[in-house]
């Protein structure tokens, strides 16, 4: 790692320079962004840097790297995917695994390593190593003072925890429940945090298809529904329409990660044993306002929370440890961008139809289309009736078979939707046309019929 640094000239203090190994240290925000800059140089042609567009509350940009072969933008049927790091400041192992993550995409890909290549190749990636930079800067203070809590930079610089301070999605859902189950309109507060106001733009104005927020304080893959449905308990499994394919998911993660599924493992103190290393939200404990379910509610993104480690804030030494047991598992998660079927929702002549719905038989929660009509739909292995459907056209609906074994895209599904011959309830202007010629004739017609009586 960053043998950049140590080809500087060898009377410099080698092993201090050459000790950015990103395994070895904390890194804080300025340093961030020289891992960012440095993995950017190492590979310009996979790399794009961007901030989002508002900053913490003590001014801190929100930076993200993302790594594609189309780095600089969007391209058509890509899935976009995204992990979130340290969204809790003083939750700070997802910080410093996204760091070595950005190194290790960057190196193996110029090695021509298979997966990380193909992954790159058909595979948006966005990284932001801390969605909460202030807390954590309080949070290092704290910790190299020689104190220990389990709070102290947890929150953002305005006290409040980030992970409720969403817009709370799921009540409007509960409320409703045999309603509509997906981008759910909500209400932004003018006075919501800058954290989570950069955020929500950012989750809703990209077409992200998959995510995941990085937490610590216990080893689990945690899964929607955050929020239990039963207001009144802290404790109920609360499965969304996406239950089974938010189980596969989670596992993907847990399964390849060195000890999260590991039943045998050493429990976090006052931790909970978790089959196949993965929980329901909900089951485990009540979050309202959170994230993850913002996310599946209001945006096409799938999203699921991870603990990565008992430790809130590890000592150093432990990272490195720590990367080794997630290294597989990061990589397994991110593949599973390409599961279930994507594919183009067009009219007749060929235009792609904007927000379009795709509609899985048997699952109550669809998904819309870009404006370029494009569509991911993540489904585990099965046999499923796909309906695309938007107002003033028929539904077309295909019988698909996804089986998503091998490394490859999912499935390409398109769609084309001819207008439909009902009524329209507004006539259009070209009706209006032709019904204005028919009134024209019909007064000539009227006129001959006149002169003609008088003429009798
Ligand atoms: C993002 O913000 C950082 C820190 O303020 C700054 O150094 C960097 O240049 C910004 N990046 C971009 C792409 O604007
Ligand atoms: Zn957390």
């Amino acid at each position: 790692m960053y043998t950049l640094h140590c080809l500087l000239p060898i009377f410099f203090i080698s092993f201090i320079i050459c000790d950015t190994d990103v395994t070895n240290k904390h890194h804080d925000t300025k340093e961030i962004f020289e891992i960012f800059r440095d993995v950017s140089k190492k590979c310009p042609d996979i790399t794009h840097l961007y901030n989002l567009t508002s900053k913490s509350v003590e001014g801190r940009s929100l930076g993200v790297i993302v790594i594609s072969k189309y780095p600089t933008e969007h391209k058509l049927l890509i899935p976009e995917f995204k992990y979130v790091g340290n969204m809790h400041g003083n939750e700070v192992t997802g910080r410093e695994l996204l760091l070595q993550l950005m190194e290790y995409l960057c190196e193996e890909y110029n090695k021509g390593d298979k997966t990380v290549s193909w992954l790159i190749d058909n595979t948006r990636i966005h990284l932001m190593p801390s969605m909460n930079p202030d807390g954590w800067e309080r949070a290092n203070k704290f910790k190299k003072a020689g104190h220990y809590d389990w709070t102290t930079g947890r929150a953002n610089s305005h006290n409040v925890d980030l992970n409720r301070g969403f817009p709370k999605v799921d009540n409007i859902v509960f409320s409703h429940e045999q309603g509509k189950n997906n981008h759910i309109s909500y209400n932004l507060p003018s006075d919501a945090e800058p954290e989570v106001k950069a955020m929500v733009k950012w989750i809703t104005q990209n077409p992200f298809v998959l995510s995941a927020n990085l937490h610590n304080g216990d080893l689990v893959a945690n899964y929607p529904y955050d929020l239990a449905r039963n207001g009144k308990v802290q404790h109920e499994y609360t499965a969304c329409p996406d239950d089974t394919n938010f189980q596969y998911l989670a596992m993907s993660y847990s399964k390849n990660h060195a000890d999260m599924s590991n039943p045998n493992r050493e429990l976090c103190q006052g931790g909970d044993t978790f089959p196949d290393g993965i929980t329901n939200g909900a089951d485990w404990y009540s979050v309202s306002g959170g994230m993850q379910d913002f996310n599946y509610l209001a945006s096409n993104c799938f999203e699921i929370t991870l603990e990565l480690g008992c430790d809130k804030f590890p000592p150093a030494e432990a990272l490195k440890k720590s990367w080794e047991d997630n290294q597989n598992a990061l990589v397994a998660y991110m593949l599973q961008s390409h599961i279930g079927v994507k594919g183009i929702v067009e009219d007749g002549e060929g235009n792609p139809i904007l927000d379009a719905t795709i509609h899985v038989k048997g699952i109550n929660h669809d998904i819309t289309t870009t404006a370029d009509g494009e569509y991911w739909r993540l489904l585990v292995d099965g046999d499923y009736t796909i309906t695309a459907s938007k107002e003033g056209y028929d539904d077309e609906s295909k019988q698909i078979t996804v089986n998503n074994a091998g490394l490859k895209e999912a499935q390409r599904v398109d769609f084309t939707l001819t207008e439909s011959n009902d009524i329209p309830q507004n006539l259009k202007l070209e009706s209006n046309e032709e019904l204005s010629d028919l009134k024209k004739k019909i007064l000539e017609l009227y006129q001959q019929r006149m002169s003609n009586n008088i003429l009798n």
